[in-house]
């Protein structure tokens, strides 16, 4: 089977610093890759240049066509700012070009509002969340979109343990249905959902 999501050689500078050199991978449909490594190793770097956010200095990145690609970033100050609430920013992940968000994209939002244990919280802005709720809730706006790629940047490290059984609970779900995902990761447990680990630094 072909992958989803390759790269071939990948490297990265930062202006003049390498940051990653010589990252070859493959990730399949149904298939879960677990970047693993120390702070600093270049894990966020290259889950970046999956999605396509930066572009590599040397290689290539190669995605299937028409794949569409979630990304959870691991730096995401910025939406504070924005006045959305729970409910609005999860259904942001089902909003496609010139498309109205229908009964089915509602339904699908308010399910994963439910499983991330966010239905309460549904009409809170961003900035009045603790930590783990708004983290809870950018997963939420991630695994809700329709992707055959879930590219996810420590998914869970600001999670307490029943919150981090349903994010596990809902990727394998993903994956059983066929998509293909990428997640970087500190902890040995999460890592060893994946079926490859890939290990920087
Ligand atoms: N925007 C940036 N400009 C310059 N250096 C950066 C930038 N972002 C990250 N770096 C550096 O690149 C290296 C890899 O960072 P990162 O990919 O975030 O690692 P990780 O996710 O494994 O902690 C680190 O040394 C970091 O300091
Ligand atoms: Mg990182």
């Amino acid at each position: 089977m072909s992958a989803v999501v390759s790269t071939e050689g990948v490297g990265f500078r930062y202006g003049g610093v390498p940051v990653l050199s010589g990252v070859t991978l493959g990730v399949e449909a149904g298939s879960m890759l677990a970047v693993t490594g120390p702070n600093g190793s270049g894990k966020s770097t290259l889950l970046h240049l999956l999605a396509g956010v930066e572009s590599p200095t040397e290689g290539r990145v190669r995605r299937a066509g028409g794949a569409r690609l979630s990304l959870l970033p691991q730096r995401t100050s910025d939406i504070d700012a924005l006045p959305l609430t729970v409910a609005e920013c999860v259904r942001i992940g089902r909003f496609r070009p010139l498309r109205r968000l229908g009964r089915a994209d509602r339904l699908a939002a308010d399910t994963m509002l439910d499983r991330l244990g966010l239905a309460d919280l549904a009409g809170r802005r961003l900035r009045e969340l603790s930590g783990g709720q708004r983290q809870r809730t950018l997963l939420a706006q991630a695994l809700v979109q329709d992707a055959e790629v879930y590219v996810l940047d420590e998914p869970t490290a600001a999670l307490d343990a029943a919150s981090r059984q349903r994010v596990h609970e809902l990727l394998a779900e993903r994956r059983a249905a066929g998509a293909a995902m990428v997640l970087a990761s500190h902890d040995a447990a999460e890592s060893a959902l994946a079926d490859e680990l890939l290990t920087l630094g």
